[in-house]
């Protein structure tokens, strides 16, 4: 979707250092985006048009130079891709940690609420609006034993994407969680190791459909809801959870 002065779309992207956030970034900017991404280290998606920068998304203060620099460079931003994860090695909850707890309520959904604040104003004082995607996971729609903190912090990211999605209720801005089965990254290896990893769905895949999302708001050619929840299994395939607006009757399942 061209913005409305035809300029190309400008588009942030979290946890771009690695796995699916490097693949969404190099497919936007692969697609005529300018494309800002920002890790905790120096490594960035190994794209030369795309500027990198050291944030930790769960801390507000980075987050801000983040956004400040991107509308520095470019004067706007299009496309919010909050991707930046985290989860540790499988344990009960008994067994966890605080600080595996604490890590994952903030990166995976401090974060993304720190860039949604900072971004939100100039998305919803802009004409063409904008475009959100959270990076959430199946284990947020379908909670995963061992991985509980992980879980609960995804499907609170789900439904920070839905609250966000009913503050808005015209769709100018479009809000969307994606959430993809086990993708062959290392936070697979990590958790699970190489084997099971190599068996699990290739992070190429998700990163065209997010990139589908952030150009044409649609997934495999049809139109997404805004708050809808776009799951994808490890064979790639794609069902969109919507909830009615009106909070009449069920969630439905669309495609
Ligand atoms: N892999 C799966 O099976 C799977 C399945 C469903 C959903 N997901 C979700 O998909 C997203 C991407 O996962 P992935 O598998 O690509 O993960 P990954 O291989 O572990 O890469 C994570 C990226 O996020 C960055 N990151 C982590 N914490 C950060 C923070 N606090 N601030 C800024 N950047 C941070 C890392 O930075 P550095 O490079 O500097 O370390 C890295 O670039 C995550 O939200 C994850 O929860 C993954």
């Amino acid at each position: 979707m061209p913005s409305s002065d035809e300029s190309p779309r400008v588009a942030i992207v979290t946890g771009a250092g690695r796995g699916l956030g490097r693949a969404v970034a190099r497919e936007l900017a692969a697609r005529g985006c300018q494309v800002v991404t920002c890790s905790t280290g120096e490594a960035g998606p190994g794209v030369g048009e795309v500027l990198h920068l050291r944030a930790d998304v769960t801390d507000p203060h980075a987050v801000d130079r983040l956004v400040e620099a991107t509308l520095g460079r470019w004067g706007r931003i299009d496309v919010l891709v909050n991707n930046a994860g985290y989860t540790a090695a499988p344990a009960a909850i008994s067994e966890t940690t605080d600080e595996v707890a604490r890590r994952c309520v903030e990166t995976n959904l401090l974060g993304p609420l720190f860039l949604l604040r900072r971004v939100l104003p100039g998305m919803n004082a802009s004409s063409s609006g904008g475009v959100v995607i959270n990076v959430a996971s199946r284990a947020g729609i379908t909670p995963v034993p061992g991985l509980a903190a992980y879980s609960a912090s995804k499907s609170a990211l789900v439904s920070l994407t839905l609250a966000a999605a009913k503050e808005r209720p015209d769709g100018k801005v479009l809000f969307v969680s994606i959430c993809p089965g086990g993708m062959d990254t290392d936070m697979r290896v990590a958790v699970y190791g190489e084997d099971d990893a190599r068996r699990q769905l290739d992070p190429l895949r998700v990163a065209d459909l997010v990139a589908e999302l952030a150009t044409a708001r649609t997934v495999n050619g049809r139109v997404v809801r805004s708050g809808a929840a776009v799951l994808v299994t490890k064979d790639a395939e794609v069902q969109v959870i919507e909830w009615p607006p009106d909070e009449r009757g069920h969630a439905t399942l669309r495609h």
